[in-house]
Formats: structure tokens, sequence, C-alpha cells
């Protein structure tokens, strides 16, 4: 048990609902590998007390804080500074401490940049697939056009909610090549070895026999797919396409460095590669707890 004192700096995560979240583990583990005196808490505010929460948050002196569903846009009216990145991409999941209030930055973007990175994959020069419009699709989608894909299909149930991003996306990126298009219109994509990065929560527990494309020959088209899902730990997603040929990731590295970067920015330091395996080690024990 680490010892708690009058030094000890608060960090936490600001969500609702908070109750199954994987960070304080992460982040306490962390705290102790490191051995920087910090402690991870999970708060639960309410939709209409955010900006209250925020600023109490501040006036306690809180180090942190992480914002997660459904408050990554919303939390950005009660902020003294935003990253460009992060304004960008249009959603905060990392407040850092500064004078006069807290900055906001996106780490889910840069967390899915390392989870690649360190699973060997590239998205430079190639055809990106993008399946959702969400939250978690505008990280993955940004990060395509940052690292210099090639090209960008965002595929959607929803087409105007595709066609919205990829305006957003088209307004950053001038020289972008992205196609909007309903998920069913995958056929007419003409490009084969696709990275394909699945954000939406289809196939997601408890319904693990779901995925959001179910047709064989559309894994067949795919090089690398990645599923920022990790519950299950192999998705359907991951499934088709590990038996299509294709490499298979899961969503888990991404929310390991979208936590060890903020952590490394609430802290002013770097977490070495060893930390980060044990770490993800933990998390992967901690999700087959009961
Ligand atoms: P997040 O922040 O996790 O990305 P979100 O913003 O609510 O969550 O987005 C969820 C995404 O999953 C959306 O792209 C949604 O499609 P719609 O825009 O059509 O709603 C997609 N999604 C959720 N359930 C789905 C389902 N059963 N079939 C297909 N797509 C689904």
């Amino acid at each position: 048990m680490r010892e708690i004192n009058g030094k000890t700096r608060v960090c936490g995560l600001m969500a609702n609902p908070v109750e199954h979240t994987l960070s304080p583990v992460l982040h306490n583990n962390l705290a102790q590998k490191t051995g920087i005196n910090l402690v991870y808490v999970p708060f639960k505010p309410e939709q209409e007390g955010l900006d209250a929460a925020v600023s109490g948050a501040f006036a306690l002196n809180i180090m942190g804080l992480n914002v997660s569903v459904p408050y990554k846009q919303a939390v950005m009216d009660s902020l003294a500074d935003i990253d460009q990145s992060a304004r960008e991409i249009g959603a905060v999941n990392t407040l850092v401490r500064m004078e006069g209030g807290y900055k906001g930055y996106n780490t889910d973007y840069l967390g899915l940049k390392k989870a690649l990175e360190s699973d060997g994959i590239s998205l430079k020069g190639k055809t990106a697939v993008i399946l959702g419009a969400g939250g978690a699709a505008k990280s993955a989608a940004y990060l395509c056009c940052k690292e210099g894909a090639a090209k960008l299909y965002l595929l959607n149930r929803t087409l105007v909610k595709a066609e919205a991003l990829a305006e957003e996306l088209g307004r950053c990126f001038e020289h972008a090549s992205i196609t909007a298009m309903r998920t069913e219109d995958y056929k007419r994509i003409p490009e084969d070895s696709l990275t394909a990065i699945q954000t939406t929560s289809v196939g997601m527990y408890p319904h693990t026999g779901q995925a959001v494309i179910e047709d064989e020959a559309f894994y067949h088209k795919l090089e690398t797919a990645y599923d920022v899902v990790y519950t299950p730990f192999e998705t359907q997603f991951m499934k088709y396409a590990a038996k299509a040929g294709a490499k298979a990731c899961n969503g888990l590295k991404m929310l390991l460095y979208q936590g060890i970067t903020a952590f490394e920015l609430w802290n002013h330091m770097e977490v070495d590669q060893e930390t980060a395996e044990i770490l993800y080690e933990c998390m992967k024990k901690e999700l087959k707890k009961p």
C-alpha cells in the first residue's frame, strides 16, 4: 500500500458512468512504478455540474484530470486554453493544470499513434478506412490525416455524420483525399491493402458476436485491422480480419498510451517502454477479473 501524505497530488477521471473504467488501475500503478506521489480517483459529475466540477477541481489544487464519455466536447467551454490538435479534433480527454485554469489536450489521438507504432503499423501513404463517425472516429481520422495516409474513407451507418466529419477534416487538411460513405458501400472502395480502424461500439461486450461489417470479402481487402474495442480481447471484427490474413489488434494499447501520455503531461517526464509493458500486463489482468 502506498503512503498518502500531505504532499500527495490528486488526479482523476470525470465521466458518467465512471464505474467500469480501467484508468485508476493504470495511473495508480504508474505512480507506484515511477515513485511519483500521486493518486488517481474516479469522479462522476452530472452534465449541469460539469463547469462547477472543473472550477472546483482547480480550486482544490487537483493537478490533472481525464475526461471521458459524455463530456469530451462539453468540457471545452470550461478551459483556460486548448492545445491545437485537441481544438482541431473537437474533443478533449486530458486537462493539465496551468496558471489560471486547465489546458485541454487530446491524448486519445496520441495514444492511437503510439499504439500503432508499437505494433509496427504505419499510416503513411496507406489507404485508411475508418468505421464509425463518433468521438473515437474523430481522433482516428485526424491521426490518419496527420500521419499522411494517401486516402481516407469514412464509413458510417448514418451518412450525414461521416460527411460532417469529412468536411471538418477537410478544413484542417486541405490536400487530404477524404471520402464519406454509408457503411454498406464498402464494396465501392477500389483499393486493396487497407488499414481499417473500427471505432463503433458494435461487437463490444455483451454483444460480442457482432461486427460492423459481416461480409468476409471486406476483410480480404485489409492489411491491418485495428479495433478500438478491447472487451472482448479478441473482437469479432478482429476474428474476421485475422481469418482473412490481416494483422488484427484491439484497443487496449490505445487506452494504455492515452493514459501514459496524460501522465507524462501532468508530471513533465517520460515513461519508459519497460514500464509501459508492465502496465499493459496489469490492465490485461484487470480485464480478466470477473
Ligand atoms: P464514441 O464516442 O465511442 O465514438 P459515439 O460518438 O456515440 O461514440 O459514436 C458511436 C459510433 O458507433 C457512431 O458512428 C455510430 O453510428 P451512427 O452515427 O449511425 O449512430 C456507431 N454505431 C453505434 N451502434 C451501431 C450499430 N448498431 N451499427 C452501426 N453503427 C453503430
